[in-house]
């Protein structure tokens, strides 16, 4: 049974960045409740109502996987450490985006499939790309007289597809013998220990825990046989997971987090409703913070126009009262405006100038290569405010 638990109010879909702030675009904005719920039964935790993916995956789709260093070392990082583990001759990924982690790999190996036209177009001169969504017809298009794929990956793709049964059932017909999956996506030990509210948006139909994954994928007949914790996006989760049949044993790893995952009660509906009364506490907190340095009228913009910022500021109502711009790497959100809340985007170039006296970390995942890029910033006197795992100026 699922029990809502989280009530993040309206939100607006968060990649969706607004060309113009005039009345007449402003007004056919898309908004839809976001009520956060746990399954009882599987123990997943989900958007209560989630948004259909057609609105979502458009060829409008800004996000670009490649734009931080940080994300691209560890695509390399990991297609690496699976071709060194698994030696596959046929790679697919399930949401390629901007081809990231397939071009780590020989073309003659992959196959790319990603639903957004716009990055299935920068992949599709090089490696074979099907501008698709993830669903068993699919599957069996491309693998019906072909040979299965050896390793599926698919990195924070899996918790945005609403129908997990197809997913998994898909990926069970197109998966070799001994082939495995190979997912990450936010980890909501992660998200309950950092009060990391901000992972739920209108993608994230899921957040998983290793005690859900390993749930959900048995009535597909596979089996999670390994679990990594990762760094990424404030703290993942890597599976891995095969066919019922197929040779790997259950690593020491998983049952480690497994047990790790039961000890902070995430099968227990309670756990929820505590965390919800700490994001509470962590809206009022952060609008504190804000309030008291506008009152001294200094200046704060915003660091990265990420969907993480999208659900803060529509959550919290912080809009250009509180925050004069954003600035992102982006080239195609530069000149936008935020979604909801209509802040105006511009390039760090611009607006990381002397004139910015805090800068929120809408990118708090990537604070370490930020701080780094932002020493010039700190060093005159900068500050970052964040709101993880606690509202708060950091002071160095
Ligand atoms: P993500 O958290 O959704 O992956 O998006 C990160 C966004 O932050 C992306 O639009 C790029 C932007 N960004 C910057 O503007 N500057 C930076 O230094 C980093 C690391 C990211």
């Amino acid at each position: 049974m699922k029990k809502n638990f989280l009530n993040l109010g309206k939100q607006p879909l968060a990649n969706s960045f607004l060309s113009s702030n005039t009345k007449k675009n402003l007004s056919k904005e898309f908004f839809y409740n976001l009520r956060v719920a746990f399954d009882t039964d599987s123990y997943l935790v989900s958007v209560a109502k989630p948004v259909n993916p057609k609105l979502q995956y458009t060829d409008k789709y800004a996000h670009r996987a490649s734009e931080s260093i940080t994300m691209r070392n560890a695509f390399s990082k990991i297609a690496k450490k699976l071709d060194n583990r698994f030696d596959p001759k046929i790679v697919m990924e399930i949401g390629s985006n901007d081809g990231v982690f397939i071009r780590n790999f020989n073309k003659r190996k992959i196959i790319a499939v990603e639903p957004c036209k716009n990055l299935a177009d920068l992949t599709k001169q090089k490696y074979k790309t099907y501008p698709n969504f993830w669903t068993i017809s699919l599957a069996k298009k491309i693998f019906l007289n072909s040979k299965k794929a050896d390793i599926i990956f698919s990195a924070n793709t899996i918790s945005h597809i609403p129908d997990l049964a197809q997913t998994f059932d898909a990926i069970n017909l197109s998966l070799s013998a001994n082939g495995v999956l190979v997912i990450e996506d936010p980890s909501l030990l992660s998200v309950v220990k950092n009060n990391s509210y901000d992972q739920f948006y209108d993608e994230h139909v899921y957040v998983f825990s290793a005690i859900a994954i390993s749930n959900v994928v048995k009535n597909s007949n596979l089996r999670l046989f390994d679990t990594e914790k990762i760094d990424t996006h404030g703290g993942s989760m890597r599976y891995y997971i095969c066919k019922n049949n197929a040779k790997y044993k259950k690593t020491k790893n998983l049952i480690k987090i497994i047990n790790e995952e039961k000890k902070a009660n995430l099968n227990k509906f309670k756990t929820y409703e505590k965390f919800s009364k700490r994001v509470i506490s962590s809206k009022y907190k952060l609008l504190k913070i804000l309030k008291k340095i506008k009152k001294k009228n200094k200046k704060i913009i915003s660091y990265g126009a990420t969907y993480k910022s999208s659900t803060v500021f529509n959550y919290c109502n912080i809009g250009k009262k509180y925050i004069q711009y954003v600035t992102d790497t982006t080239i195609n959100k530069q000149g936008k405006f935020t979604p909801g809340k209509h802040i105006p985007i511009i390039s760090p170039d611009v607006g990381m100038n002397d004139t910015v006296d805090y800068a929120f970390l809408g990118a708090w995942n990537f604070k370490k290569e930020i701080l780094k890029k932002e020493k010039k910033f700190i060093k005159r006197g900068g500050k970052f405010i964040t709101h993880v795992p606690y509202p708060r100026i950091i002071s160095k």
